[in-house]
């Protein structure tokens, strides 16, 4: 059942491809220029009735919520918090019935999640679900589901989970902004088009995947280290940060990059490895100069870029590329190398991959 590969997870990275194409599906209009999610029932007046989105959820799920928050407000221009959804309900948060609540679940049974769920429809809030599992309490219970049809997650540590909730944010957020006009078709075209080559672009990085083997052993060896990057980068170093305490036991952190002078700056110290996202052109040249912070200090820097961007090659030890795509889109190409040498750090350490210590696959107790 693990189709000749040695462990679930490493499976499941490799089913991502199919997950995208999947959770795109029949989703997408042929002429390639809008997004069709019939299973949202609202009236383009209720859309455009919302006033805010809180998206909640727990774990990866949290971080792919962080990620939707960036796609839902650069595309439709809404404001949206992205809450833990064990912290949510206890902050007494403003729900209104303008408020529309997207909680993200796989397995649609997380016991936080649901509660929030519940605690949203109470105050009269409409509530979306991203979710794996057709069926679960989760669609059970919301009044509008987006299913990621990623296919069963056996691992506990959530991949293609992962990465078609961001597909379900990217076509979700451009839903919106095609009822609310807020893009340009032209702007919409392209996002889509870019989306459409997200399977091959994850391919060209699975053809590679053995280029992280000897970066990931050398990680297996430390106790600590560091993610950093900014924006979207920022969000993919969360989660990149979390699949590798969660496999390899290794304690690690995820800042912000100009946070680093604001404290975490003190623990860097001659060896220790820092992965940097650094796909946001945009952002680039401030995330080079946090790069050198940490360089100066004596770390051991592993950059992820982009092709066709600025070389880091100068400013990072090793230096990995995914490949060329919209700013917007990189959290679904460039997880894929952080879920490769989290596999490959666990691997290396003699760990169970698939069933990592004290933890379960759902989590149905609050
Ligand atoms: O089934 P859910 O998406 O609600 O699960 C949420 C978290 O428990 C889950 O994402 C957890 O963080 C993963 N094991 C991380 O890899």
């Amino acid at each position: 059942e693990k189709a000749g590969f040695d462990h679930f997870m490493l499976k499941e990275i490799y089913e991502q491809p199919k997950a995208y194409r999947d959770t795109m599906g029949s989703r997408l209009s042929d002429d390639g220029k809008s997004v069709v999610l019939n299973e949202i029932k609202m009236t383009p007046e209720e859309v455009k009735a919302i006033h805010n989105i809180h998206i909640v959820a727990c774990g990866t799920a949290y971080h792919a919520g962080l990620v939707g928050k960036s796609v839902i407000e650069h595309l439709a221009r809404i404001p949206v918090e992205t809450d833990v959804a064990s912290e949510y309900r206890y902050r007494s948060p403003i729900i209104t019935k303008n408020t529309l609540v997207v909680v993200v679940s796989q397995s649609g049974e997380t016991a936080d999640t649901l509660a929030a769920l519940r605690e949203a429809k109470r105050c009269g809030a409409r509530v979306v679900a991203i979710t794996n599992v057709v069926g679960s309490s989760v669609a059970r219970e919301a009044d509008d589901v987006i299913v990621t049809w990623a296919g069963p997650e056996i691992a506990v540590a959530s991949t293609k989970a992962y990465t078609s909730q961001l597909i379900a944010f990217y076509l979700f957020g451009l839903y919106l902004a095609q009822t609310l006009g807020t893009q340009e078709e032209a702007v919409l075209a392209e996002t889509i088009a870019a989306l459409q080559a997200l399977p091959e672009q994850v391919e060209a990085i699975l053809e590679q995947a053995e280029t992280y083997k000897a970066v990931a052993e050398k990680i297996a060896t430390h106790e600590n280290l560091f993610f950093i990057g900014r924006g979207l980068d920022y969000a993919v170093a969360q989660e990149g940060s979390l699949k590798l305490k969660e496999i390899s036991y290794i304690h690690s952190e995820a800042y912000a990059s100009g946070e680093l002078k604001h404290g975490t700056l003190a623990l860097i110290e001659e060896g220790i490895p820092v992965i940097a996202l650094a796909t946001q052109d945009a952002l680039l040249e401030k995330t080079v100069s946090n790069i050198q912070e940490v360089s100066a200090r004596g770390a051991y820097v592993i950059g992820i870029g982009m092709e066709g961007s600025p070389s880091l090659e100068k400013s990072v030890n090793e230096q990995f590329l995914i490949p060329g795509t919209l700013s917007l889109l990189t959290p679904a190409l460039s997880v894929v190398p952080l879920q490769l040498l989290s596999y490959y750090a666990s691997l290396a350490r003699g760990n169970d991959v698939d069933k990592p210590r004290n933890l379960a696959k759902s989590v149905t107790v609050e």
